[in-house]
């Protein structure tokens, strides 16, 4: 066997998956476990990968391993063993080693951890991972950020490893420092976003419309064939039809909910408030994730208010039109998303290469669509112009809006809570319409505080006539 250039720390599920795919692809790996029992398992369960596996008891064993120059990725849990891992393993490598962060890492953490690394002279990358267990073990989408040269010399296994969308390999480099990481961030919230939408869709089924699980799960079905056709909206069905092997209930209806989370769409929302960026839909999203937790505080609210009594008419909702809204809801979120990715410009430096991001989301991760090839599409044609306002989305929000309308309006006057497509909506509205109510706040402002405002009818900053209030 040839000696392995490639190492890889942490034979947790998404590791072990991980270094599975680059044995597959033909690249000799050396695999560590801080717990050898779980190196040598991982080892003895790879089948006829094994060959190409060398399983290392220890740092020093892992690194004498590997040939020069050396390349690391680690795939620890993110924040402090990232750390710790790093400090361990610096003073064993050459300067020319190159280390890997592939973990779901905080961005801002990814940059200081680059910065380190240029001031030690030594190499670092840090790489946003997407697609789940079953994406990394067959293909995931990959986000790569740190120095260009350091992502060359890794990028044919990452490319090897990766999702393939039409034969392309969904791995591309965004950026220096942590701006693999920061892709990644917004793909979670945006991911986030999406999860509640059609889970919102979901609630006027089951409430509104008295859809049982499997209706649920059929139309999901007939969605994923159409506009809407995602890896998400396919689970979505997937799950609505499971049966639960102990009850024979429906799954959805034994499963308690109250939705769990590690942090990466807060975080994204975090990034949003500082950079001023607009993204209601996924805060929308992040908040109702928030909220699900407080369920004893719902189960009290629904025993002092009563529940509402969310019905709807039959007929009043079809399943058109919450297929349309769904539609409207997407496209407004991602142009949200990406919106966002651009206003990492001013404040990182980073010139995201957007038509690149829709590309390697296209297939692998857990937000793979469709309608991310024509988003695609839309951002190479212009990549600075409003992802609403490209002629393709453009026509189909002009086909959907309505319909974004009437759901959230009649789910709404029923007390179906339907935050992140209500969020959507209002974003839509504020984003057409050219005179908006700000001129109220500007007049405030500068009644408590002097902030001054601007005319329609004179240039520069005035006052008004509040006199001593
Ligand atoms: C992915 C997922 C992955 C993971 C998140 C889920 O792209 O493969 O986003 O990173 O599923 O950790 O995050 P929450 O636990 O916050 O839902």
């Amino acid at each position: 066997m040839t000696q392995p250039t490639i190492g890889l720390i942490g034979l947790g599920t998404m590791g072990a998956m991980l270094a599975l795919n680059i044995a597959e692809k033909g690249f000799p790996i050396a695999v560590f476990n801080r717990t050898t029992a779980t190196t040598q398992k991982f080892h003895a369960e790879a089948d006829d990968l094994a060959p190409r596996i060398t399983p290392c008891d220890s740092l020093p064993a892992l690194v004498a391993a590997i040939a020069k120059p050396r390349a690391i990725i680690l795939m620890v849990p993110a924040g402090a063993a990232v750390d710790e891992q790093i400090a361990a393993l610096r003073p064993l490598l050459d300067a020319d080693d190159l280390i890997i962060d592939a973990g779901n890492a905080n961005f801002h953490d990814t940059n200081r951890r680059a910065a380190e690394a240029a001031a030690s002279g030594t190499r670092f990358l840090g790489i946003g991972v997407s697609g789940g267990e079953e994406g990394a073990r067959h293909g995931p989408s990959i986000m790569g950020g740190g120095e260009a040269a350091d992502w060359a010399r890794v990028e044919p296994v990452l490319s090897a490893i990766s999702a393939k969308y039409e034969g392309q390999p969904c791995a591309t480099y965004m950026g220096q420092a942590g701006a693999g990481h920061f892709v990644k961030t917004v793909h979670n919230g945006i991911e986030y976003a999406d999860m509640q939408m059609i889970a919102e869709a979901y609630g006027v089924m089951r409430d509104g419309l008295m859809m049982n699980a499997s209706d649920c799960g059929i139309t999901f079905d007939q969605w994923n064939a159409g506009p809407l056709q995602s890896y998400l909206i396919e689970i979505s069905a997937k799950v609505s039809l499971a049966e639960d092997p102990k009850t024979g209930a429906a799954m959805l209806d034994v499963i308690l909910d109250r939705a769990g989370q590690k942090g990466t769409g807060r975080w994204t929302a975090i990034e949003a408030q500082h950079l001023s960026a607009p993204i209601p839909v996924i805060e929308a999203a992040v908040a109702a994730r928030n909220m699900s937790a407080q369920l004893d505080t719902r189960k009290e609210g629904e025993a002092i208010f009563g529940a509402a009594p969310q019905h709807i008419a039959p007929g009043a909702i079809t399943r058109e039109d919450l297929e349309s809204a769904l539609i409207a809801g997407k496209i407004l979120c991602y142009t949200q998303g990406f919106a966002l990715l651009a206003a990492a410009k001013p404040a990182f430096g980073w010139d995201l290469p957007l038509p690149a991001v829709a590309h390697v989301w296209r297939e692998g991760c857990i937000i793979r669509s469709s309608m991310l090839n024509d988003m695609s599409i839309a951002l190479a044609e212009d990549p600075a112009r409003n992802l609403m306002f490209a002629p393709f989305f453009t026509e189909l929000l002009k086909s959907s809006h309505g319909s974004l309308r009437k759901v959230v309006s009649l789910a709404m006057a029923s007390g179906l809570p339907v935050p992140a497509l209500a969020a959507a909506l209002s974003y839509f509205d504020i984003m057409r319409t050219g005179r908006s109510t700000a001129n109220m706040i500007q007049a405030q402002r500068d009644f408590f505080g002097a902030h001054g405002f601007e005319r329609f009818d004179a240039p520069g900053a005035h006052h008004g006539p509040w006199g001593n209030h």
